[in-house]
């Protein structure tokens, strides 16, 4: 598998074909712009400037560069399984398989997932029976995901667009399942604007599914690798100014060495993200913290449960890893 942590360090070694660190599969070594802190070398100051406000739209530019060079690499990777999507079936992504008791039955359902990459999930939640739209800003992982939907015969399409100008690309108030996580929400400088693009592609009584990283873990300082404690290092509520990494590596296994080094996130709080959907006008329905993750967010610090997910080694029940939440958009479908 794969997968990053957004906003602190973000690693992307893998270990064993799963994902490895922490970070929005980024950068390891940033400038914390919001800090002002320098943060494990290898830092670009210039990064930052014109830049990091997100009301310029610069901070689009470099995550977009950033994304288009990485996906050969992933698609290419053990960690997104793509061969095993294309000669099984019934082979469903790692993460997808965790999701699916909270997720229940989602066959039949018309379904939309925001960032969708390479469309791994995406097509594992059509092979559950869903009709599924991807949408992701990176053009190169809209083609990849379109070829792997083409060659698995999987009922998913892929459109290539910014989240938050989701409502204007796909159908408004026609889908029955929002789906996203994973690493998606720390690439959004706005998460209430956020909350509104999920409540506007809804249909009434449609449903929000979101399993993503913790902001307390991606608070916590991944490079720490001196003591037992954790180190709250990066900000937990969302912040004007992202915080800005550069990193050549990413959070697969893979040789290549990137070029576009340059990417910036943000944390949501879980009480931004909540109450940025409740004033979406959406009903929460189920929030759950999960003592795991999908990647090696704590480099050093973690171990793998059942072969998949990372939890810490020791005293795990003192950090939320990630959590899932689900929300309704109130109404009857018409
Ligand atoms: C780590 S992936 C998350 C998807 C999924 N969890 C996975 O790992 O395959 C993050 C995705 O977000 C996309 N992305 C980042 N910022 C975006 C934005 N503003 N609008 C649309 N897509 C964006 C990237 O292109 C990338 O494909």
């Amino acid at each position: 598998m794969y997968l990053h942590h957004c906003c602190a360090g973000f690693l992307r070694i893998v270990h064993g074909g799963s994902l490895a660190a922490r970070s929005c599969p980024g950068t390891r070594a940033a400038t914390c712009a919001a800090l002002g802190q320098r943060h494990n070398g290898r830092v670009t100051n210039d990064a930052n400037q014109g830049r990091a406000d997100p009301r310029n739209a610069g901070y689009l530019t470099d995550n977009r560069a950033n994304w288009d060079e990485r996906v050969p690499a992933h698609a290419a990777s053990p960690g997104y399984a793509v061969a095993q999507f294309r000669e099984d079936p019934a082979f469903l992504s790692d993460v997808v398989r965790y999701d699916l008791p909270l997720l229940g039955n989602v066959a039949g359902l018309r379904g939309v997932h925001l960032q969708c990459h390479i469309g791994t999930d995406t097509v594992s939640l059509a092979r559950l029976g869903a009709s599924m739209t991807g949408l992701d800003f990176s053009a190169p992982a809209v083609a990849a995901a379109t070829a792997l939907a083409r060659e698995t015969g999987a009922d998913a399409t892929f459109v290539q667009g910014e989240v938050y100008g989701a409502p204007d690309a796909l159908d408004q108030g026609a889908f029955d399942l929002v789906y996203t996580g994973i690493g998606a929400l720390c690439w959004l400088p706005d998460i209430r604007r956020w909350a509104s693009v999920v409540a506007a592609l809804l249909r009434p009584g449609g449903r929000l599914f979101i399993r993503e990283g913790h902001p307390m873990l991606w608070s916590i300082d991944d490079t720490r690798a001196d003591d037992d404690l954790l180190v709250v290092r990066y900000p937990y509520f969302e912040t004007a100014e992202p915080l800005t990494f550069t990193d050549g590596g990413t959070y697969v296994e893979t040789d290549v060495i990137f070029e576009q080094v340059v990417s910036h996130s943000w944390n949501h709080g879980l009480g931004e993200i909540v109450t940025a959907l409740i004033d979406a006008r959406l009903a929460i329905t189920g929030l759950v913290e999960h003592d795991s993750v999908p990647w090696e967010a704590l480099p050093g610090k973690m171990e793998r449960v059942d072969g998949k997910e990372w939890r810490l080694a020791d005293n795990p029940a003192r950090l939320p890893h990630s959590y899932t939440l689900q929300a309704v958009k109130p109404g009857n479908k018409p």
